[in-house]
């Protein structure tokens, strides 16, 4: 082990990603979710010198100035980073990284199925399927939106957004989005730049948030709720943070929106439980990367990451 670098995993990881840590690194596995003192603690007892680190994991500037010498990296296996104060922990000579790419599919896929089943009204069907659906429905009833031909506005046209512009596509959606600068026309894939989410708003019949939160601030207020056409759905699968829950729960009851599709919530897991009074919505509980594959995947480049700056070479992320 002597030569081998000193690493935690603060955080529960699939099975193929603790091999790894095992063979590669002198790894200190917790087997649970670390909070940040746990972190702390760890790191200091054992001088360990790379950290897999996860949401709970809060480090404040306090955290980062208590951090001991031996430590160099943070490695989020997320895209998302905004529960940690990067900031402080960069300033305490520690490199922060995160996993963009690893998700990108995934997150776009699931955002891609709370889109299809807000629009068709999923939670409902569902429910009478669990009822044990024993009254014929109408013809006119439960009727739900048509997706094709439908325009779809992407704010934060990264990967993620890029990746769920492509599915948007595929189900003949005309995608529109907004982003701080116009990507170039490879990447635009004939989607629509608009300059400002003031004006993409009252476009967008299906609206989808793929931009992180934390410096975006509380993006969907109620101002901009009301900018949207009457009818249209919302879909997060980015952050609770930039969503003014209550004006959503007024849109959702006051029928100005038609549905909704939340992987994410301002508070999580405790989150909102008058969502769950509404038929018009489907939430999911923070899961658009879970799957086999790509929790791997997220896993491999944190440690990909751990590896790279513990050996003296540049973050393949930073962040
Ligand atoms: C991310 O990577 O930020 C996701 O939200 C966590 O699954």
């Amino acid at each position: 082990m002597a030569n081998k670098h000193r690493v935690l995993i603060a955080r529960r990881v699939p099975p193929a990603v603790e091999f790894r840590a095992l063979s590669e690194f002198d790894a200190l596995v917790a087997g649970r979710d670390l909070d940040a003192d746990e972190m702390l603690e760890a790191v200091a007892s054992h001088a360990i010198q790379g950290v897999l680190t996860g949401p709970r994991v809060r480090i404040t500037a306090a955290h980062a100035a208590a951090f001991p010498p031996s430590l160099r990296i943070i490695a989020n296996p997320t895209a998302g980073f905004d529960h940690m104060d990067v900031a402080a922990t960069r300033a305490a000579g520690v490199a922060v990284t995160n996993a963009p790419d690893a998700l990108s599919d995934c997150t776009a896929d699931l955002a891609m199925m709370l889109l299809l089943n807000a629009c068709r009204r999923a939670s409902e069907s569902a429910a009478i399927m669990r009822d044990g659906w024993r009254r014929g429905i109408g013809f006119a009833e439960n009727l739900g939106l048509k997706v094709s031909g439908r325009t779809l506005g992407i704010v934060g046209m990264g990967r993620i957004g890029r990746a769920m512009a492509a599915r948007a596509r595929g189900f003949g959606m005309r995608v529109l989005y907004h982003n701080r600068s116009r990507l170039p026309p490879e990447l635009e894939q004939g989607a629509e730049y608009v300059p400002s989410l003031e004006a993409l708003l009252p476009r967008a019949q299906i609206l989808s948030l793929h931009l992180p939160g934390g410096e975006a601030g509380t993006l969907m207020t109620r101002d901009a709720f009301a900018l949207l056409p009457p009818g249209a759905v919302f879909i997060n699968t980015a952050r609770g943070s930039l969503v003014d829950e209550d004006a959503l729960i007024d849109a959702l009851r006051s029928g100005h929106l038609f549905a909704a599709g939340l992987d994410v919530f301002r508070d999580e897991p405790a989150f909102d439980l008058r969502f769950n009074e509404l038929p018009n919505v489907f939430l999911t509980p923070h899961c658009a990367s879970a799957t086999v594959e790509t929790r791997d995947a997220m896993g491999f480049r944190a440690l990909d990451n751990i590896a790279a700056v513990l050996s003296g070479q540049e973050a393949l992320d930073p962040v």
